[in-house]
Parts: C-alpha cells; structure tokens; sequence
C-alpha cells in the first residue's frame, strides 16, 4: 500500500549537534569522511576490499550480480561463516580471548574463550549430522540467551544448514508454522529460560508445536533450569547426551557464498510472516564491515548488544558480525529489572562494558524507572553508545548521551530491517556529527534516498518513502520459497528501488529523519508485529467475525496494539470473551502481539469498496485529525467514521 507523501511530512525539528570529541576521533578506526566519498565513486571496490579481510576457501569471480531485483554478491567465491567468526581466530593470540562473556539471569557466569566456542560448535555441528542434517537442510532453533543458542547457530553455518531461529516469546502455533513452511525436520531448545525469575518452559511449548508434525524428526533439548520435560524416545535427545558421544572436530562445509546462510520470519502487511532469505558471503562481508565501522571495535572492547537472538539485531550484531571481528560479546539470558531496575547497570560496572547497543524502548523505560538506578553504578568504561529498532525521540537520546554515556560516549541511531541483513544509516562515531533523533545518513557504499509515489525525490524536510537505491551485501536474497512476493513487497512499489516501508525526510544538511512505518506494521518496544497477523489470529476465533489492529503512541514502547473486534451476529461482548480473544492472540502469536486495549464494537469504518479503514483508525486512536485521510480513500467515508467514532467513544467506559 502506498500513502501520499504529503499525508507523512515530519514534525520533528531540532538544531543540537554533538560533534565527536577530540579524544574519541583520534583513536577511531575512521576519523574522517574520505570513505564516504571513495566509497560512493566505487562501492563495489569498498566491499571488495572488505571483503578481503576475511577468509575465503575460494576468491569470488564477481563482486556484484545484479539482475534486478535479485542481487548476487561475491559470485564464485567460497567461504565459510563458522570459520571466519572461529578458526580465524583459533589459530591466533585470540584463541584464549572471551568470545562470549555470559550472564543468567538468576545470576550464574560462564566464559567461553574463541577456542571453546570452536570446540562446542565442532561438537555440535556433529550432532546435527548425526541426526541427518545436511547442507541446505533447515534447522529451527527455539533456545533461551544462553551461549548454546550462539553454538547452535554456528553449528549450522559450519555444515551448511540453513537456521530460522524462532524468537522463545513466540507461542507453539508461530512455531509450527515456521517449522511447515521451513520443512525443519529438526527444533534444537532448551528445558526452560529464566525471565523474571520464573523458568519460561520452552521444551513445553514445542511439544505442542510439533505434536502431530509428522515432519518433525528430532528435538534436540539443553538443560537449562533442571525443570521436569517430558522426553519422548526416539525423538528427543539431550543436548548433553548427544554431546558427549559426538567426534570432537567438524571439517566446515565450503559454502558458496550465494548459498544461504539462515531464515528469519518476520512480520509484514499480511497474516502470513515472511521468511526473509539471507545469503552467506554478502551477509558476512556486510555485518562484518558495520560492526567494525559503527561500533569502532577494539581489541580491548567488551561488546554488549541487549537484543535477543530470535531477531534480527542478534543474528548480525551479536553473532555474526561481532565473532567475524573477534570481539567479545557480553551476552545476558533475562529481564532488564530483574531483580532490580539497576541490573544493566550493575553488569556494566561489574564486567566493564564499552560498547552497548540497545533499544530506545527499553531507554525510555529506564527514564522512567529513574536516574537513581545508573547514578549508583560507575559507568565510565563505556565508550560508545548505540541504538535500534525504532526512532528514537530526542529527550532518550540526550538521557542515553548523558545519563548512560557521561556526555563522553558518541551515541550511533543505526537504521536497518530484518530484510537489509546489516545496519545501513547511521553514524560513524569518529566523524559524523550527531543531531538528537537522526541516524544521520548512509553507511559508506550505501544509497538511500526519500521519494514520492512516483519515486521522485521530495525537497529538503518534505516527508516521503525511504528507498534504498542500490543493491548492498547483506540485503536479502529472496523470501523463502516465495520469490513473487518478494519482487511485490519490496521492488514494485517504486521501480527499480528496494521499498523500505518507512516514512523519512532529508533535512537541510542532508541528514535522515526516520518517521516510522507507512504500512501496516507496527513496532511495539521495537519489535516488529504486522497487524494483519493479529487481525487473522482474532478473527480465527470463532466468535469474531472483523477486526481492525492498528498502533498508537505509547511513552515507553513506542507504540501499542488497539483491537477492534466486531463479533459475529448473537454473540455478546463481556469482559471474560475480552480475556479470552487476548489469551488466544498469545496462544496464536505471542505475548508481545497481544493488544493493549481490545474494544468489542458494532461495526468498523469502511470505504465503499469494503476496504477497513485502518489508516483513519489509526490517526484517530492517535488523536489527529481525521478529514484529510478519511477524503483521500474515500469522500463517502467521513460520515461512516464519524458515526464509528460516536459509537467508540460511547463504549470507552467499555475499555479492558
Ligand atoms: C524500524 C530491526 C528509526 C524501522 C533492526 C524499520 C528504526 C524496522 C530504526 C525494522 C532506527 C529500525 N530509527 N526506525 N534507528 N531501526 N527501525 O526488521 O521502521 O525488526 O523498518 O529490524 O524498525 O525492524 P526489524
């Protein structure tokens, strides 16, 4: 679906900079904007060379491939992803290094250097062998934040399965239907995961999952908690056990670098999450370079991204990215408060994080928690600041700079998708000045650009589409078995760009404001939940025949789920049916697509031609005027609408 630009303009405006310091830009790996400029002229000679720092069992042919839209990089070239972000490293000084410093939420600790990490994942990708898993073989993984989701990941990319790594928020159903249009015929879990301090029985939920999944061959489980599970023979294997008896080394698989490397299902603007495709060479040189880039990596760094696994963000900027440089990661299982608001806080201190990458989600819950909780920890081994996930407001990012940074950390807003595999705009902190709310602007070797409908660029501070003009490394390959929707979602929108779905504007010096999505997905505490998911999940239970889901502001979250559901004929609203339609979204979905506030109403807004209305839904639950967007679907529609909006706002008493 496409909007009018002009419906989007942006009301943010700021005028604060934050140069980098002197200190900070003198030690930096790029410190100067000559990269933007060599990398503009050949870009594929800036990935190339990058490219280059990594270890190929075969030089690439080609750099670049492209026949629209589908991009080939590093064409003819080997490698292997396990190899780059282990062995490199093994047969160095590094080999004795923290790859993973680990934290469980009830408090235990565990290290493990780059040459256990090696050890594990050998061992590991033997086991998956073992139980007949092969090159292009798809494996899901459903684990907690623990290091073994790390060894399961790089297991795969040494025998060159393809993973999907199923978010553990994510109920039974979401995971069969990952599993069937994945064709898994292996889940590796956990008994449980600590959240809150109550084990999240995860080994539970994929027993349900996978009941009646003829498909399903093996469950492979990591004693996590010590819980009680249910194993059954022939089908569920302790990881340990399995361990134990498997060969201590794996020769890597030398993968073409077009080959993929995993599967990540992620929300869109229908029922159906898309299963984004990401490719092996490209995919690595691209989280390589940002995360040495972005995060300035050291040697003597302690990287800390608070992300989890089962999203993009931990895919390429816990494992992948972070392990191909060498670095060690700070990896921690549980919640942020738990067992008290200051718990990051304490980590930083205890363990001397530099580097932390989070969400502007959970910043403003930490605002809002209070400054007493960091004030009581000495944060001053951070250096570098960084967020994403969604826009961040200018209040968090002078809290983050300040409160969290000590005024002395650059703070880096880096913009990216699930689909662009690797951060694209964004900061480099030893150069680009900083405005609060900006990501500034692309990754050097990157074009982005904001359009109209037509794919003309809009003027300075005009808002419009963002598109990215060109293909880049990490951009995915395809959607998973479903190459039609992928030329629709993504290439067909504005010809011959990749269609991001978010609203922007370029302001005076060139900088990018992200404004959010334009379609129908939203970002709840920056996570990305397609409304048309939740919509289906509600109207499958079988007293609901319509409902509508949109997003609204929300001061913590960002934003928040409201559901209008319009039950079939003869049925009554109560707040027990409420309940009801809200545990079976969990059970459909998840906990995180499970709407905040849940009216049962007469009927929804609709143009003449049936379509729901969701746009003017959504500007009304945010409190803006109606008239414009009403007019441009349909001019027959404002009297529908008003008539709905009487009616809603007759039944608010009505709220959960
Ligand atoms: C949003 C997460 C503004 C955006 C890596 C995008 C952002 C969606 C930013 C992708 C940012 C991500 N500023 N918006 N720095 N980073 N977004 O696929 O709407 O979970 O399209 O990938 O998050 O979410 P996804």
């Amino acid at each position: 679906m496409v909007v009018s630009g002009s419906t989007i303009d942006s009301l943010l405006r700021e005028n604060e900079r934050y140069p980098p310091s002197d200190a900070f830009r003198t030690r930096a790996r790029i410190h100067d904007d000559a990269v933007y400029e060599s990398a503009r002229k050949d870009p594929e000679a800036f990935w190339a060379e990058e490219a280059r720092t990594l270890a190929w069992a075969r030089p690439w042919a080609k750099v670049l491939e492209w026949d629209p839209p589908f991009a080939k990089w590093f064409v003819g070239g080997r490698l292997n992803v396990s190899v780059n972000c282990l062995d490199r490293h093994v047969a160095t000084a590094r080999r004795n290094q923290a790859a993973i410093v680990w934290e469980g939420e009830p408090g235990d600790r565990r290290t493990l250097t780059y040459h256990d990490l090696w050890r594990d994942v050998n061992r590991f990708a033997n086991v998956l062998k073992g139980l007949g898993v092969g090159r292009g073989d798809r494996v899901t993984i459903y684990l907690p934040m623990i290091p073994e989701l790390a060894v399961a990941m790089l297991a795969c990319a040494r025998i060159g399965a393809v993973h999907s790594v199923v978010f553990g928020g994510f109920s039974a159903h979401a995971i069969r239907d990952r599993m069937e249009d994945a064709e898994s015929r292996i889940i590796v879990t956990a008994d449980a995961g600590y959240r809150r301090g109550n084990p999240l029985p995860l080994k539970r939920t994929v027993d349900e999952a996978i009941a009646g999944l003829d498909l399903v061959r093996h469950a492979v489980v990591f004693r996590r908690a010590g819980i009680e599970v249910p194993m059954r023979e022939g089908r569920d294997h302790w990881w340990h056990d399995l361990m134990e008896k498997a060969e201590p080394e794996c020769e890597p698989e030398a993968m073409d670098a077009t080959d993929p490397l995993f599967i990540l299902y992620t929300s869109g603007t229908t029922g159906k999450p898309k299963g984004v495709q990401h490719s092996t060479g490209g995919y690595l040189v691209g989280v390589a370079t940002t995360t040495k880039y972005v995060f300035d990596l050291r040697d003597d760094d302690l990287y800390w991204c608070t992300a989890d696994c089962g999203w993009v963000t931990g895919h390429s900027y816990i494992v992948y990215g972070p392990l191909a440089n060498g670095a060690s990661v700070f990896m921690y299982e549980g919640a942020p408060d738990w067992p008290e608001p200051d718990r990051w806080w304490r980590i930083i201190e205890e363990r001397d994080v530099t580097i932390l990458y989070t969400a502007p989600t959970a910043i403003r819950a930490f605002m809002r928690w209070g400054d007493e909780h960091p004030k009581r920890h000495d944060l001053s081994s951070l250096r570098l600041l960084g967020t994403v996930g969604e826009p961040i407001n200018p209040e968090a990012w002078r809290w983050y700079s300040r409160t969290i940074g000590g005024g002395r950390c650059p703070v880096v807003d880096t913009w990216w998708q699930t689909e662009t595999g690797m951060i694209l705009i964004t900061p480099l902190p030893g150069t680009t000045t900083t405005k609060p709310g900006s990501a500034t602007r692309p990754f050097p070797g990157i074009e982005a650009e904001v359009v109209d409908e037509h794919g003309r660029r809009v003027p300075v501070n005009r808002g419009g589409y963002l598109v990215i003009s060109k293909p880049w490394p990490g951009m995915l390959q395809t959607l998973y078995k479903d190459p039609e929707r992928y030329r629709e979602v993504y290439w067909s929108q504005i010809p011959g760009k990749y269609f991001t779905g978010d609203g922007a504007r370029v302001d005076e010096d060139g900088y990018l404001w992200l404004m959010g999505r334009i379609d129908d997905v939203i970002n709840v505490a920056g996570h990305r939940i397609g409304t048309m998911e939740i919509e289906s999940a509600l109207v499958s239970h079988s007293k609901v025949a319509e409902a509508a889901v949109v997003g609204k502001p929300h001061p913590v979250k960002g934003q928040s789920l409201v559901a209008y559901v319009v039950l079939k004929r003869g049925e009554k609203g109560s707040d027990a049916l409420k309940r009801d339609l809200q545990k079976h979204v969990r059970e459909a979905i998840g906990a995180i697509a499970v709407p905040d506030d849940l009216y049962i109403t007469e009927k929804l807004p609709k143009t003449r031609s049936g379509k729901i209305m969701r746009r003017v839904i959504r500007s009304i639950v945010s409190g803006q005027e109606i008239g414009d967007a009403t007019t441009l679907e349909d001019p027959g529609a404002v009297d529908e609408v008003r008539k709905w909006l009487q009616e809603i706002e007759g039944s608010r008493g009505d709220r959960r």
